[in-house]
């Protein structure tokens, strides 16, 4: 069967990206990575997909006189590519809703915590603030809004009374590491679909190597 073709768009380090490039090595995985663009010519990422073998690009925002224009230079490359469904991983650019209407149910975003808790940045130090007991990310269809969107799947990470917003991030995205690849391959599977504005998932629970558990034994905090 034919894999999906995935565009993913990053602007940094990329370990999500990496860990999306460690489940397509799989022949069996049901997706491919076509084409990593940056919007940084920095990024590391884009070392990670070239040793990877995959092709990258960088398409900066700073070359473009406006919005529309960087997006329509992102789509042409994606098209150009065959890409049939694109992957924000640390992309840190906002999208118009032009370009996302344009990738309508064609674009996923992963986003460290467990939304509609935590939208845009500084997760980890706001979830430590505000005294919750659970944390984790979210996979999630994106929607012109910020961080929303139809949730694909969530992992849950417990925040510790030693945590400070590193260590906390740190163990997070091993979550995200894990969430990134199964979200992927349950929508490459026709798994995942979109109906009415949330995702409905059928099929039996997956037992890929890149699974994690879907669903974590329910934690309580503090113990009954
Ligand atoms: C991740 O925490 C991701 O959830 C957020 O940005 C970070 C990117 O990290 N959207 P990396 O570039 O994948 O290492």
């Amino acid at each position: 069967m034919a894999r999906l073709k995935v565009g993913v768009l990053i602007s940094g380090r990329g370990s999500n990206l990496q860990a999306l490039i460690d489940a397509c090595a799989d022949p069996d995985f049901p997706a491919e990575i076509a084409l990593v663009l940056s919007n940084k010519a920095d990024a590391y990422g884009l070392e990670r997909a070239r040793r990877a073998g995959i092709p990258a690009a960088v398409v900066s925002h700073r070359d473009y006189a406006d919005k529309p224009g960087f997006e329509a230079a992102m789509d042409e490359a994606l098209n150009a590519a065959g890409v049939e469904l694109v992957c924000l991983a640390g992309f840190m650019r906002l999208l118009t809703s032009g370009f996302v209407e344009r990738w309508h149910d064609k674009l996923i975003n992963i986003h460290p915590s467990l939304l509609p808790a935590f939208k845009g940045l500084d997760t980890h130090a706001r979830a430590i603030e505000a005294s919750v007991r659970f944390t984790g990310c979210t996979v999630h269809f994106v929607r012109p809004a910020m961080d929303e969107g139809p949730i694909v799947l969530q992992a849950v990470v417990p925040i510790l009374e030693s945590d400070d917003s590193h260590s906390l991030a740190d163990r997070v995205l091993v979550a995200e590491h894990r969430s990134y690849p199964l979200a992927l391959k349950l929508i490459a599977e026709g798994r995942a679909r979109v109906e009415g504005e949330r995702v409905a998932i059928s099929g039996s629970p997956t037992t890929a190597s890149t699974t994690p558990s879907t669903a974590p034994e329910p934690l309580l905090n503090p113990p009954a």
